[in-house]
């Protein structure tokens, strides 16, 4: 069997929407229960729901075989798993921004609240600017607003969040979409099972059938 990690909550709903077009149906998943791991009506793969930021932690371990994540996790979390498909859904986009009218200060390091510390150090170290890291585990738009950072590093997909707190987008860091992942040992030992299951993604993606 094999074992797909799916983030719980919004991308989680359209990753399994895609796997059911796909032919992997599971009529526990349309239950509105508390269960984590459930299994598809023809018992060849088992759905398990994870929090998103841990899908690539199962899969690096092997407790699933492959999983869907975001791009903003999986290079947030570095870790060591191939990045085999961009299931296309998911889209926004991982910016820098500030108060309206914000202007920097050169003379000192950048204050950047975020929830992606890797990735904003990344980001600024190859621009060769200093910064000071202020990682938050949510509502990051309120940060600047209170002072307590200059900038964000944050996800933006309508823009709503930004605009209603009166901030604006300075920098676009990288687009962001979901991706498909597999442990690497998976992909040699479980090849039967994820070969079939990758041609019939990319047949899919390639029709649109998932929109
Ligand atoms: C994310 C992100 C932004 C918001 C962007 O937050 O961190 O706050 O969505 O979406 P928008 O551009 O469509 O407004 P999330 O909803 O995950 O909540 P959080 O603040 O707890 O991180």
């Amino acid at each position: 069997m094999l074992n797909i990690a799916l983030p719980k909550g919004r991308l989680g709903d359209k990753a399994y929407r895609l796997f059911n077009a796909c032919g992997y149906p599971c009529a526990a998943m349309e239950q509105d229960d508390r269960r984590l791991v459930l299994v598809s009506d023809d018992k060849r793969v088992q759905y398990l729901l994870v929090k998103p930021s841990d899908v690539p932690i199962y899969v690096e371990h092997g407790a699933a075989d492959v999983g869907v994540v975001g791009k903003d996790v999986l290079l947030e979390g570095g870790n060591d798993v191939y990045e085999l498909m961009d299931l296309g859904f998911g889209a926004c986009r991982m910016c820098v921004a500030a108060p309206e009218g914000f202007r920097e200060n050169l003379g000192a390091p950048l204050r950047v609240a975020t929830k992606y510390p890797a990735i904003a150090k990344r980001y600024y170290a190859a621009k060769s600017r200093d910064i000071e890291v202020i990682k938050l585990n949510g509502s990051i738009e309120l940060a600047p607003l209170l002072g307590l950072s200059d900038v964000i590093v944050d996800i933006v997909e309508t823009g709503s969040t930004l605009k209603q707190n009166h901030l604006e987008i300075l920098e676009t860091v990288l687009p962001i979409s979901a991706r498909l992942i597999a442990n690497k040992a998976a992909l040699k030992f479980k090849t039967c099972e994820i070969q079939p299951l990758l041609a019939t993604l990319q047949t899919i993606l390639k029709k649109g059938e998932n929109a």
